[in-house]
């Protein structure tokens, strides 16, 4: 039997994933902050982070990385 880790049993109180050529999404309560630490109002319970630059929006996604064929894993 191995020890138990610091976050074993804990219940994930939120995520974040990468997608696939896209945005990373950021799922429950993980708060966002700009550069100087001030909170980012997140208008939903999920919402998508730019990774490709070329969003008009950032922080957020605004689908722009399809246009311009973005590619990450
Ligand atoms: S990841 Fe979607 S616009 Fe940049």
């Amino acid at each position: 039997m191995s020890p138990a880790g610091p976050h074993e049993g804990a219940v994930p109180r939120g995520s974040i994933v990468a997608c696939p050529d896209g945005p990373l999404l950021v799922r429950g309560d993980v708060p966002v902050v700009d550069d100087r630490g001030n909170p980012v109002e997140k208008h939903r319970a999920t919402v998508a982070l730019c990774r490709c630059g070329a969003s008009a929006i950032k922080p957020w996604c605004d689908g722009s990385h399809k246009a311009i064929g973005f590619e990450a894993p």
